[in-house]
């Protein structure tokens, strides 16, 4: 078979390499029909995430057919078309018992594209099949279902969720790429009176009105802080949500937000931000962090089901598998392709 495979800092190549076997009777071997690439993908190939070494398949989100199992698969069955999520769950463990499977202390967490070989490719081994895919439901695309694996339960989840979001809030999101993009359309379900988009991009800006936003500030140019007051009489919003991953915009992320409001930190930090508590202290802010633990995919599938949601939204771009190289140049130049997620199918 074939496979984008990690050749250290700045190199990768769509090459052959041995089909992946089942190591343990949990596993599943599952042909891959449609695959995408995620913004840490792109961290992995700058160098930033050393536990990724040279020859790993890289990719943790597809949607395909399930090959084979091994003998302990119980609810996983030959033909099925499920979802492969970025965070694999054994199932098991502590927390796994408590729906907090990024965490995993059995082998999961993300393990996908990290520690064992990923997605991008035309068969993927998954560990702990039963609790780590998710049957798709008839009459939803293989597009749509995709952006389960990764980007629509981080939104929801740590943006969303964890930021408390109440009918008639003021939702600030500070940075608006597939992470925050996916914050609006699950803040939008519950109802907000107003979402406000912050980027310094103009083209993720103009993706935010399309996804739901009621205002947008390009903070290059214009004053988020003062956008957001002037829109809560002097206040600040209800809830912030950081889905960048740099400390100036944590740190506007908190000066956004009233007194007693939510600060969901969503961002992937590679440094240290302020955390002015001489300032915070007084103003009961709750401040929360998080990896994706995926307990909501059940519950967005219903969404898309219903047609709540459009997660097709997401997809710009449409390539087969073997463009996998032209793919990542698309994905890895937004500001000059307006990608926001690509997609990749088998050509069977
Ligand atoms: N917590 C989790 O489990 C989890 C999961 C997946 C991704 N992430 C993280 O979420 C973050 C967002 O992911 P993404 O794929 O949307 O990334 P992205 O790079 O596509 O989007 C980031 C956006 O932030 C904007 N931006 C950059 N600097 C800014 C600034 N100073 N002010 C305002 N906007 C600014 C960019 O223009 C871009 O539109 C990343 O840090 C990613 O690693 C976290
Ligand atoms: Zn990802
Ligand atoms: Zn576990």
């Amino acid at each position: 078979m074939r496979a984008l495979v990690y050749h250290g800092p700045g190199q990768k190549a769509w090459e052959e390499k041995a089909m992946p076997t089942l190591l343990e009777d949990t596993d599943a071997i599952v042909h891959i029909d449609a695959v995408t690439i995620c913004g840490t993908d792109l961290h992995i190939l700058k160098g930033d995430v050393p536990a990724v070494t040279s020859g790993r398949t890289l990719g943790h989100e597809a949607v395909g057919t399930v090959e084979s199992v091994g003998a302990g698969v119980k609810n996983v069955k030959v033909g099925d078309r499920v979802l492969v999520s970025c965070i694999t769950a054994c199932g098991a463990c502590r927390f796994c018992r408590e729906g907090r499977y990024g965490q995993c202390l059995g082998g999961g967490g993300w393990i996908l594209g990290h520690k064992i070989d990923g997605t991008q490719a035309e068969y993927v081994r998954v560990p702990f099949a039963d609790t780590s895919t998710y049957t798709v439901p008839a009459g939803v695309s293989d597009e749509q279902v995709l952006m389960l694996a990764d980007i629509l339960p981080t939104g929801y989840e740590v943006g969303v969720l964890n930021g408390r979001v109440q009918p008639g809030d003021v939702v600030a999101v500070v940075g608006v790429g597939p992470i925050g993009l996916s914050t609006i359309m699950g803040a939008r379900l519950f109802s907000p009176s107003h979402v406000v988009a912050i980027d310094l991009a103009d083209s993720r800006l103009e993706a935010a009105k399309e996804f739901g936003a009621d205002v947008t500030v390009n903070n290059g140019r214009e004053d988020a802080l003062r956008a957001v007051q002037e829109l809560t009489g002097g206040l600040g919003a209800d809830v912030a949500i950081e889905a960048v991953g740099v400390p100036a915009t944590f740190e506007l992320a908190a000066q956004l937000v009233r007194p007693g409001g939510h600060v969901a930190n969503v961002g992937v930090h590679g440094e240290a931000a302020a955390l002015h508590l001489e300032d915070f202290w007084i103003r009961d802010l709750t401040i929360t962090t998080g990896l994706v633990d995926t307990y909501s995919t059940p519950t967005l599938l219903r969404l898309i089901s219903g047609h709540e949601i459009d997660a097709g939204h997401f997809v710009t771009h449409r390539f087969t598998l073997d463009a996998f190289e032209e793919a990542y140049e698309v994905f890895g130049h937004p500001t000059e392709t307006g990608a926001l997620k690509v997609v990749l199918t088998s050509e069977e």
